[in-house]
């Protein structure tokens, strides 16, 4: 009787043992749904930014939200702010500086506020294709520009692109630059682009990105420099009567993050942000070159604006016109990041 006894009770002990561990094994296959959980308890990365949806950086930047959130299992959410609604173009620096957004990508113009020598990108005729200036990007005088971020608690991982600059204006259409000459444009806050313009006899005017088409409505400048994607995503086209295919300058975007904020975070989840930046780079550069492509298609079909374009012969007329730009930036810069231009090394 004793004996049987002993038998249940250890029969009911291995029982409860089973279940028990049944439980502990079915909770850890559970899959863990991170969007259930609070934002604390995720990492939420906020990135403000100032263009419209549909343009090579508003592309890219919903393209890095889904990927992260999908290799992260929801544990990393980025929350996608467009078209200045959350931080204008004067304010989204700031906003990075100060942790109140975790990412921003502003056009390397932007950056030259902190470090002026990025205005090598600036540089008319300084790059012959997307590759080289993705090479120079890469290069030591790229990484060695970038590093300098650091000192003001910022972090640069990618380069992305707009594309090459084109101009529009609604006085003449342009094809010598001796056409810009009295002419009043637009500029993103550099000097080189100051230089650039007046080197040729236009005046310039420093306006937010957010503020051109209204600038160009109130008719307080009389053209601008910008890629192809930012013009008709901004209907500048209906304000402007000549445009010209130039390709005389660089737009692109450092993807910065908060230093603070990338120092913060485990080696994993910086791993992760890092591999799906590479990823996303390459999809950005294929997306922006085929986007402008398309928007030069869509422009030349509406008949909507005059279009010149420059050949290879003006193109370098114009390059030389432009050498007093170069003599200003190694003046004033450094030889280094001026020597270390593909142009000057082949
Ligand atoms: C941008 O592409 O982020 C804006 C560029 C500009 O200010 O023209």
């Amino acid at each position: 009787m004793k004996k049987l006894q002993i038998i249940a009770r250890l029969s009911i002990l291995l029982v409860i043992f089973l279940v028990l561990n049944a439980c502990q094994t079915a909770s850890e296959n559970y899959p863990i749904d991170y969007e259930q959980l609070s934002e604390d308890e995720r990492i939420v990365i906020r990135f403000s930014h100032v263009v419209g949806e549909d343009t090579p950086k508003g592309m890219a930047a919903r393209k890095f939200a889904e990927l992260l959130k999908e290799r992260s299992n929801g544990f990393i959410e980025v929350q996608v702010f467009s078209n200045g609604k959350l931080y204008k173009d004067g304010e989204e620096m700031e906003a990075l500086q100060r942790g109140d957004v975790q990412m921003i990508a502003p056009a390397t113009s932007k950056l030259t506020k902190l470090i002026p020598e990025i205005a090598i990108y600036d540089l008319p005729f300084a790059f012959r294709s997307y590759d080289e200036i993705h090479e120079y990007s890469k290069s030591s005088a790229g990484r060695h520009l970038v590093d300098k971020l650091e000192a003001h608690n910022l972090i640069a991982l990618s380069i992305w692109d707009s594309g090459f600059k084109q101009l529009s204006n609604n006085v003449r259409p342009i094809t010598h630059y001796s056409d810009l000459k009295g002419l009043q444009m637009r500029i993103m806050p550099s000097d080189i682009l100051h230089k650039q313009f007046t080197t040729v006899g236009s005046s310039t005017k420093l306006i937010d990105f957010n503020n051109v088409f209204n600038e160009l409505q109130k008719s307080t400048i009389d053209g601008q420099e910008n890629t192809l994607s930012n013009f008709t995503s901004k209907s500048m086209y209906t304000l402007q009567n000549y445009l010209t295919i130039s390709n005389h300058g660089y737009l692109g975007y450092f993807v910065l993050f908060n230093l603070e904020f990338w120092n913060s975070l485990s080696p994993d989840v910086k791993l992760l942000i890092h591999e799906v930046l590479v990823e996303v780079e390459q999809w950005e550069w294929a997306a922006a070159e085929k986007l402008n492509k398309e928007k030069l298609n869509e422009i030349e079909e509406c008949q909507c604006i005059d279009i010149e374009y420059l050949d290879e012969g003006s193109m370098e007329e114009w390059e030389q016109a432009m050498l007093p730009v170069y003599d200003y930036y190694r003046a004033k810069y450094s030889n280094y990041y001026l020597n270390s231009l593909p142009k000057f090394e082949n």
